[in-house]
């Protein structure tokens, strides 16, 4: 995702930003109002307010680069956060500091936004809009304080960079949790091609994408759709979520590993076990099931849920799961499947003797109660008091393969009107699905809630042609990209400004 600047709302070049040629938001003409500079003022008291006496610094370095990964064997050359994907794992305590060198040895522009944490607007790194992208050999220090608990992760805001191995896990640990599990297991999914043959800019290519950005000033180029895969498209249709992707990837991993190949996870038996299943995925959702075992959710995008008890769930691309199992004896699949897709991920549960499931293993659990994040209630202790919404905003996702072109409110992200919102208002966003296509659409900087007690989330599945209704509190000044975590979508249109006045 590049969103550079919106034509008419971010100009660069703000007044009394020495050395950060290019960034944010300055009213370009009369008719546009005037919005919450990344740097103003009452950015940096939100960050204050929420600074707590005492708490820790936690440090980092990312050093995103180009990298040869062995997925199992399929070695790829791609780039990452280290010699392994997912990067680096960051864990914090709630109310921690973070601080995180980041060093680019790409030969590209790059960024690092902070998914799901309500961070202040200047630390998002989105390249035009918070800050200037960190070019190759470039450096940017990211600094702010983690304010809630829950399972996050980190990814660039750059191109279809997130489609490499450009992502890594970010745990803020709430600190009156602990004991309550015996053993916690990091599960990252994703969609594999990079590497194979095609790089993610040659998959945005043959999709007959063109950069929702302003990249050097080139037009849209509204034709060329050309779709990949042959007749694959055709066939990628779930039930559950309607058409299922774009793009026909060679290999889904869990933490890394084809199936082939997979990662085995240790407990012993009758240990209680914390799952924390991240869809690091640029195109894919995924239908996770434990062979033998029913799953309790208790979180959904860092936030407690009323736990709800089922034998599989589907993540979508940016939506983090926790779920808490007791574990049998013996040995037992993770599976993953692309949902509406060809092909699966697979990890190895172990707690004792058995031999190691097969690649295609397809647990019965797959097909049984199966829920969407959704259908979930909020736990009393995170729900969204009852308010009227001082505003509304409705959010029409448009658009479809050919043209290669998604759009919200019939606009590609350049051409956008922002979302306008004011600090101490309810927002309520209404988001339409006129496509064939489910997006999971992401809000920066907040946690929004579903309507009548729904979950608590940042980033909500919108199956085709239905609609979902959240409401959030404006209480972090700024702007704020709001986008269908498809990357191929958000990158070719499907995002829009969450815009602060003053
Ligand atoms: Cu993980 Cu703008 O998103
Ligand atoms: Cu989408």
């Amino acid at each position: 995702m590049s969103p550079l600047l919106t034509r008419r709302h971010l100009i660069a070049g703000a007044a009394g930003l020495a050395g950060t040629a290019g960034v944010v938001a300055v009213a370009a003409d009369r008719n546009t109002p005037k919005l919450v500079n990344p740097r103003a003022e009452a950015v940096r008291r939100t960050e204050l307010a929420r600074r707590r006496p005492g708490a820790a610094t936690v440090r980092a370095t990312l050093t995103p680069r180009p990298v040869t990964l062995d997925l199992g064997g399929v070695t790829v050359d791609t780039w990452g956060y280290a010699e392994a994907a997912p990067g680096p794992l960051i864990r914090a305590k709630a109310g921690d500091l973070l601080r995180v060198d980041v060093v680019n040895d790409l030969p590209a522009d790059t960024s690092v936004h902070w998914h799901g944490i309500a961070l202040r607007n200047d630390m998002d790194g989105v390249p035009g809009v918070t800050q200037d992208p960190i070019g190759a050999g470039g450096r940017f220090t990211y600094e702010f304080t983690l304010p809630n608990s829950g399972t996050y992760f980190y990814h660039p805001h750059s191109g279809v960079q997130l489609d490499r191995a450009l992502y890594g896990v970010l745990i803020v640990d709430d600190p009156n949790d602990a004991g309550r599990y015996d053993q916690e297991w990091i599960v990252v999914l994703d969609d594999w091609v990079d590497g194979t043959g095609r790089t993610p800019d040659d998959v945005l290519a043959a999709l007959g994408g063109n950069v929702g950005g302003m990249h050097g000033g080139h037009g849209m180029n509204h034709g060329a759709g050309m779709p990949i895969g042959g007749g694959e498209l055709e066939s990628m249709m779930s039930p559950l979520l309607g058409g299922a992707g774009d793009v026909d990837y060679p290999h889904y991993l869990i933490n890394g590993r084809v199936p082939a190949a997979p990662v085995t996870l240790t407990a012993r038996p009758r240990q209680r076990v914390r799952l924390r299943l991240v869809n690091a995925a640029s195109d894919t959702a995924f239908r996770v099931a434990l062979g033998g075992h029913r799953l309790t959710v208790t979180h959904t995008d860092g936030f407690p849920v009323v736990p709800d008890v089922t034998d599989a769930l589907v993540v979508g691309m940016g939506e983090r799961v926790d779920v808490e199992v007791v574990v049998a004896d013996g040995v037992f699949p993770l599976v993953a499947v692309a949902e509406g897709k060809t092909g699966q991920a697979l990890a190895v549960v172990r707690t004792g003797d058995g031999r190691p499931p097969s690649a295609q293993v397809r647990p019965a659990e797959l097909d049984r109660r199966v829920i969407l994040a959704n259908r979930l209630r909020a736990a009393g202790s995170v729900r969204l008091p009852q308010r009227a919404p001082d505003r509304t905003h409705e959010l029409v996702l448009g658009g479809g393969m050919m043209p290669y072109r998604w759009t919200i409110n019939g606009k590609t992200f350049t051409n956008a009107e922002p979302l306008l919102a004011r600090e101490g208002e309810r927002v309520r966003l209404r988001m339409v699905n006129q496509t064939m296509m489910f997006h999971p659409m992401h809000v920066h900087g907040h946690t929004f809630a579903l309507r009548d007690g729904g979950p608590r989330k940042d980033t909500v599945i919108v199956t085709p042609h239905q609609s979902v209704t959240v409401d959030l509190d404006a209480d972090n000044p700024g702007q704020w990209m709001t986008h269908c975590h498809n990357i191929y979508h958000a990158e070719t249109g499907m995002m829009i400004n969450l815009a602060y006045q003053p």
